[in-house]
């Protein structure tokens, strides 16, 4: 039997402009769906036949928005980084704590002693709390294992949660840092000729990602990384001029990179270079601002080069231990400087195109019937709160 499905009384349906920058607001929108997919949205009051004797879900005056999607994510971790944010409070810097052994390496070193099962808790329980602030969709990077058998046993994880039902996305991070037991030359070539041949062929991961930065991966390391990649049908990624500018922007624009994420320090000309290449910009303010960074330019700068922007958590133990999306949306507006209707796009459409999915991201014919009602008619209030968005129920995860 089909199972079929029909919303109404909302307020309004948000609907991301497909080839524009911000959203619409549908006033008194409705739609109906069979199989979780959608067949029709309309004005309420032009319902068609077929929705007639449907499951009704009642919106109740609340205004109604894609599932969200975070798309840049580092989920699976063990332990955390409260020393690290003391310290830096009493001025040490990030890379600093990187330089000295601690950082990212104290987050490798508590993820290599976990057993699969208490990541596979620890992340599951993320994904459940994040799930009831409407992010149905997380992408999920490794790099705390920093050998071949430790990354693709985060990857493991990620597929066992997709087995559970979790609408989860892998992405290989294995270069994220300089493993401190491996010579750097056999690391790397673990990457190309071990994990990423076997990460395709197990399905583990669509993307490679690499951190471009001063004390972790070089643009030509970054390149031999991406080219096996590609050679394996991967798409690349790239954590992009963070904290110095390094080059990875570039790299990322000449090989077709899916995304380039962080570019606090990003020149004009890289933008330029990204929008020129369809690599959609990922704005991460919860790094930014827990770092205490600042690039308030950043909206008015992409919105000049046309790059398109998602925006996304980076939640992670060190530098941005943020689990709610519609905060990082909020701060992207208030810290980066995109308009509120760009930042519901980012968190939307434009994370859709970040990772490559035609499935999700907006309400139209043919997308998954997933979606947050709120308990606010108007939809720029999920992120217009601090840190508790509106959400009256989230339907289709
Ligand atoms: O996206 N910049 C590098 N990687 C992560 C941080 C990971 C960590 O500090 O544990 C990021 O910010
Ligand atoms: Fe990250």
């Amino acid at each position: 039997m089909t199972a079929r499905l029909v919303l109404r009384n909302a307020s309004e349906l948000c609907v991301p402009e497909p080839d524009g920058r911000e959203i619409q607001r549908l006033p008194r929108h409705a739609l109906y769906a069979e199989d979780g997919v959608i067949r029709w949205v309309g004005p309420e009051d032009q319902l068609p036949p077929e929705s007639r004797g449907a499951e009704v879900v009642d919106a109740q005056g609340g205004a109604v928005l894609p599932g969200l999607i975070d798309a840049h994510t580092h989920l699976v971790f063990a332990g955390d980084r409260v020393s690290d944010f003391s310290l830096r409070a009493r001025g040490e810097s990030y890379s600093s704590i990187l330089a000295q052994g601690g950082g990212i390496y104290t987050t490798v070193n508590a993820t290599r002693s976990a057993g699969f099962g208490e990541l596979l808790d620890l992340t599951r329980k993320r994904l459940v709390s994040r799930v009831s602030r409407g992010i149905t969709t997380t992408e999920i990077k490794s790099g705390y294992g920093l050998t071949a058998a430790h990354e693709l046993r985060m990857l493991e994880v990620v597929k066992a949660l997709r087995g559970e039902g979790f609408d989860v996305e892998g992405t290989l991070l294995a270069a994220h840092v300089i493993p401190k037991d491996i010579p750097r030359e056999d690391y790397l070539r673990s990457i190309t000729h071990e994990m990423i041949p076997k990460v395709a062929q197990e399905g583990l991961a669509r993307f490679v990602d690499v951190f471009v930065e001063a004390n972790a991966y070089t643009a030509a390391e970054a390149e031999r990384i991406f080219s096996a990649a590609t050679e394996h049908g991967l798409l690349p990624r790239v954590h992009a001029e963070q904290i110095t500018n390094s080059g990875g922007c570039l790299v990322a624009a000449r090989l077709g990179a899916s995304s380039a994420d962080h570019l606090e320090r990003a020149s004009d000309a890289d933008l330029a270079a990204l929008a020129r290449a369809g690599t959609v910009g990922v704005f991460l303010p919860g790094a930014m601002t827990f770092l205490g960074d600042h690039a308030p330019h950043l909206g008015l700068a992409a919105r000049k080069a046309g790059l398109e922007v998602c925006v996304a958590t980076d939640q992670n133990p060190g530098s941005s231990p943020l689990s709610c999306l519609a905060t990082a949306a909020m701060l992207a507006v208030t810290q980066m400087g995109l308009t509120v209707e760009e930042s519901l796009r980012a968190i939307t459409l434009g994370a859709a195109h970040a990772l490559r999915r035609t499935d999700i991201g907006t309400l139209e014919v043919g997308r998954k019937a997933r979606f947050v009602v709120l308990s606010h008619p108007d939809s720029r209030a999920l992120i217009y709160g601090f840190s508790e968005p509106p959400i009256l129920r989230v339907v289709g995860a």
